[in-house]
């Protein structure tokens, strides 16, 4: 039979990373975040001082990464996320991401991959595909609340006017921009708990599988 692929699409801090580990601890699938794989390349342009804006540049770093060494307390950071967000408009650069993504995608006996275009491009055939999505308000008190462990001084509104623009840009791009696909379940957190979510998520997926 064909491996499970279970598809998390949505906006930043719209609960999807945490929900998509929790649906592949559930249903014993591997997990991919895919986002880690276009932090990865804007963390190597950015340590390389590469020209973000430059397509045949961030290609081939993107060819190049080790996906063995990626680190998620570095990549985590706020300004890779940013890079991140800018080389992933480049199409050769997602073209050399294509294909481990569909690799991870066909290990045994299933995974989880979440991202902004894995039910739309990478896993189109995907069982069950998820878009996860929140008012930016409620997204930019999540992210606020993470930051100010870090920085007591941390600012609401930065934080939401950073989400606001990195949305533009993942939905705004031509190539796999940030989309819901016709035959996913949309899920908006702005609301729910992350239990409520789960359960949401987990009884979705669970029919269609
Ligand atoms: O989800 P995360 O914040 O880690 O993603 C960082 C950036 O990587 C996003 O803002 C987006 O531009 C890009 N990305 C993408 N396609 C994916 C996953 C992430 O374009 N499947």
């Amino acid at each position: 039979p064909d491996a499970v692929v279970i598809a998390v699409d949505g906006p930043a801090a719209s609960g999807k990373g945490t929900i998509s580990k929790l649906l592949a601890q559930h249903f014993k699938l591997q997990h991919l975040d895919t986002g880690l794989l276009y932090r990865a390349v804007g963390l190597a342009m950015l340590q390389s001082g590469g020209d973000l804006d430059d397509p045949s540049a961030c290609e081939a770093v993107a060819k190049k990464l080790d996906l063995t060494a990626l680190d998620p307390d570095v990549l985590a950071q706020h300004h890779v996320g940013e890079a991140a967000s800018k080389v992933a408009v480049h199409p050769p650069l997602r073209a050399a991401l294509l294909e481990a993504q569909r690799s991870f995608a066909n290990v045994e006996p299933g995974a989880v991959l979440d991202g902004r275009d894995i039910g739309t491009v990478v896993c189109p055939g995907a069982q069950a595909k998820l878009f996860i999505t929140a008012s930016l308000e409620a997204r930019a008190k999540r992210r606020h609340a993470q930051a100010v462990q870090k920085d007591p001084s941390a600012s609401l509104e930065a934080i939401s006017a950073d989400l606001a623009k990195r949305d533009a840009r993942d939905a705004g791009r031509s190539n796999a921009p940030l989309a819901q696909a016709n035959d996913a379940l949309l899920l908006d957190t702005t609301n729910l708990g992350i239990d409520a979510a789960f359960e949401a998520a987990r009884a979705f997926v669970a029919s269609k599988l």
